[in-house]
């Protein structure tokens, strides 16, 4: 395909964890379209055109190298993809406020905002832009009058097409989605630009798998999606407190509880909490929004599945702390796994950052690895001297007194834990905080093994 011979022009203003790959999904299922993906961070950018992609997810980098420079493109050039753009995705950061009202809670729209002052500066034909960010229902309200205020210009379609793909499992969620959402106004001209979101998805997802809504009922979606997932593990981590008081066994437990089928068994693996860039923030989104609203009691609800939250990676660390003779000083432990979860080099808002954080408040020396996240836990850790950081599992583990594992990477499940145990000092104690490896393997190896939701076991005369 030529310039001219591309069916239409897309932009996606964010080349984050979601504006990457879902551009380079559509790209690889669309090839009559033209995908650009911008973003004012020249170094992203530069290494999207690169062989080191800024991210880590499987199966990207055979899609990117795939199409790069056909019909997918990565730019800094803001101002030419939206002059040329007939389609324009908006995927940049909403974190949560850090200062002022709703700080803590709301979402800091700022981004977005600069974004839609971008579009309308710059654009000069009619466009459909498209809320692929999670941000606060009602939002596209205040889309709508940036992009339409001032004189006479262009007209603007706003739809809402949330993201529900998770890292990690990015690739696959996208190519075969449980559901694409599609909001818009419910006019001429919304259900036409709706219908133009429609023909994209429908070169690769079925008919029935894309819900059409009215655009607030997609922006809610997102966050309430979010909530109910964070709200899940909650539940079982909140029960795994109760297996280590009373010796039930959460694994058990959350077998016997997900074999209903009005339960299931997903998102029931008890852990030492949820982390990531969402699920934190879009609570509390729904916290400030229930406020907002006057719904207090149901802002508690869902601000104590946060509460719980932190309350579970606390508790794992006064576990290694009572395990450990109550005290950490001059102590050495390995923390296997840093990502806020497998097949991701992401840390944000992982529990491995709170965790490591208070093991060394307790002035322990941490050695950290992981397979993808190093890069990423130096710069979060960066502000820590009693830190090392190993590549090698191996060597993070050599003299320690004890291995936390917080990401349950496959390949910890391979390692030789007798070669590990014989290089520890002794007591050696592991903290399964995702009960990932096999336990009874490891207890007639000789570890002290603390796992999530299940009684201690340990070699010390009762
Ligand atoms: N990460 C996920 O798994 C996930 C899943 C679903 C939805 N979301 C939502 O998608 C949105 C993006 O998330 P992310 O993880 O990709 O964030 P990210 O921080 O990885 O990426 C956002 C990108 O936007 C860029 N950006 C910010 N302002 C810009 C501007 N004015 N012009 C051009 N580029 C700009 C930033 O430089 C950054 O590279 C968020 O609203 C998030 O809640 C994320």
């Amino acid at each position: 395909m030529t310039e001219t011979t591309f069916k239409k022009k897309i932009l996606c203003i964010g080349a984050g964890y979601v504006g990457g790959p879902t551009m380079t999904v559509i790209a690889n299922k669309c090839p009559d379209y033209k995908v650009t993906v911008v973003d004012i961070s020249e170094e992203r950018i530069r290494r999207w055109n690169s062989d080191n992609l800024p991210i880590f997810e499987p199966g990207l980098e055979e899609r990117v190298f795939k199409v790069r420079g056909k019909n997918l493109f990565f730019s800094t050039d803001v101002e030419r993809g939206i002059e040329e753009a007939d389609i324009i995705f908006v995927a940049v950061n909403t974190p949560t406020k850090t200062f002022g009202e709703g700080m803590g809670r709301a979402a800091d729209l700022q981004f977005m905002e600069k974004t839609a002052r971008k579009i309308r500066e710059v654009a000069k034909s009619d466009k459909i832009v498209i809320e692929k960010s999670t941000i606060p229902v009602r939002a596209a309200e205040t889309l709508e009058k940036i992009l339409h205020a001032g004189e006479d210009g262009p007209h603007f379609e706003i739809l809402s097409n949330p993201e529900f793909m998770a890292e990690g499992t990015g690739i696959g969620d996208m190519e075969s989605p449980d559901r694409v959402l599609i909001g818009s106004m419910d006019t001429p001209s919304g259900q036409a630009a709706r219908d133009e979101l429609i023909k994209i998805y429908e070169h690769w997802v079925p008919r029935d798998r894309i819900i059409t809504t009215n655009l607030w009922s997609s922006e809610l979606s997102k966050l309430v999606a979010n909530a109910f997932l964070a709200q899940r593990i909650t539940s079982i981590n909140s029960i795994s407190a109760v297996c280590e008081m009373t010796e039930a066994d959460i694994g058990q437990v959350a077998d016997a509880v997900g074999r209903d089928s009005r339960v299931g068994p997903k998102f029931l693996k008890a852990g030492v909490g949820f982390g990531g860039s969402c699920f934190r923030k879009d609570i509390l989104n729904l916290v400030y929004l229930c406020e907002h609203y006057g719904l207090n009691e149901i802002g508690q609800f869902w601000h104590y599945v946060v509460k719980l939250n932190d309350f579970q990676m606390d508790r794992f660390v006064k576990r290694i702390l009572s395990a450990m003779f109550n005290t950490l000083v001059g102590k050495k432990i390995a923390i296997f796994g840093f990502a806020f979860k497998p097949d991701t080099g992401d840390t944000r808002d992982a529990p491995a950052i709170f965790i490591c954080k208070q093991l060394l408040e307790e002035r322990a020396h941490l050695s950290i690895t992981d397979p993808h996240a190093i890069e990423n836990a130096k710069i979060d850790m960066e502000d820590y001297n009693d830190v090392t950081f190993e590549e090698d599992p191996y060597k993070a583990a050599e003299g320690t007194h004890g291995i936390a594992l917080l990401t349950e990477w496959k390949e910890y499940q391979e390692l030789d834990f007798q070669r590990l145990y014989d290089s520890m000092e002794k007591p050696a104690c592991l903290f399964d905080g995702r009960n990932h490896l096999d336990h009874d393997k490891l207890f007639d190896i000789g570890f002290n093994v603390y796992a999530v939701g299940k009684p201690d076991r340990d070699h010390f005369k009762k």
